[in-house]
């Protein structure tokens, strides 16, 4: 299966060595994200990262709510060895559980309810029936006036915008790339960046039958709040009642 390409300890040292440089205007999306978890109704004091990786957003989120508590939840053992060491100097107030998005048990192992769930570039490995029934499973899960913020990898509305993204892309790694004094031509990098090993995992979604998902299961104040091309930060509170 496609998805089980991040059990694989190449893909996620790969990811997690040049995530910073592959993402770009990751810093704008985070502050999006926490200006979401500020504004929603319920302080976020209990928080779950979902396909949290090494837990980089739920880091993020414990340094900047010092009085939050949190869970990453990932189904693949050599990124939740990274997250386990990362998240260890919180202590008590972090903890790692393993659970597979793809089962709706997963929601037993996370052991609700939260505050605020966030999640990044995770939850587009699984299929669009699944990601719908899992924004169910996330509204359930959340306490009423709780926010869900995704920080995702959406799809272009059209193959000439993606192919604009794509261009993008490459660019940004190549300028990085420059920038290091490393020798590669941009076409070489469109093509690598098109043939990298996590590529077929994605089963991307367009943004707005996301955010319509969202809605129809009860999520309010739904919007995409910030987007460069397929690269997407969007969610919604559930309502106080
Ligand atoms: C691109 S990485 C993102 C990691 C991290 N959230 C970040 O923002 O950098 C995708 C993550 O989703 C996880 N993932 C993919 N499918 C999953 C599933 N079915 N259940 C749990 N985690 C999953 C992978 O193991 C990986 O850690």
């Amino acid at each position: 299966m496609h998805e089980e390409v991040w059990k694989r300890p190449d893909v996620v040292s790969r990811y997690l060595n040049e995530r910073a440089r592959l993402l770009p205007d990751r810093q704008q999306q985070v502050s999006v994200l926490l200006r979401l978890l500020r504004a929603a109704p319920r302080a976020p004091r209990r928080v779950l990262d979902l396909g949290a990786g090494d837990a980089f957003l739920l880091t993020v989120v414990l340094e900047a709510f010092p009085e939050a508590t949190g869970v990453a939840l990932d189904y693949s053992p050599p990124m939740l060895g990274q997250a386990r060491s990362r998240l260890a100097p919180f202590g008590s107030r972090a903890q790692v559980v393993e659970a597979d998005l793809g089962d709706p048990a997963w929601g037993q192992a996370a052991a609700g309810p939260f505050d605020a769930v966030v999640s990044g570039f995770a939850i587009h490995h699984l299929a669009h029936e699944r990601k719908r029934e899992l924004y169910a499973e996330v509204f359930a899960l959340l306490e009423p006036g709780g926010a869900f913020v995704n920080c995702e990898h959406v799809s272009s509305s059209t193959p000439r915008l993606e192919e604009l993204f794509e261009e993008m892309m490459a660019d940004h790694l190549w300028r990085q790339r420059r920038d290091a004094g490393l020798d590669a031509t941009p076409e070489e990098v469109l093509r690598e960046y098109r043939a990298r090993a996590d590529g077929p995992a994605n089963i991307l979604a367009p943004i707005e039958e996301q955010c319509r998902w969202l809605r129809e299961v009860g999520f309010a104040d739904v919007d995409c709040c910030w987007k460069l091309f397929e690269l997407a930060v969007f969610g919604g509170f559930r309502p106080e009642r």
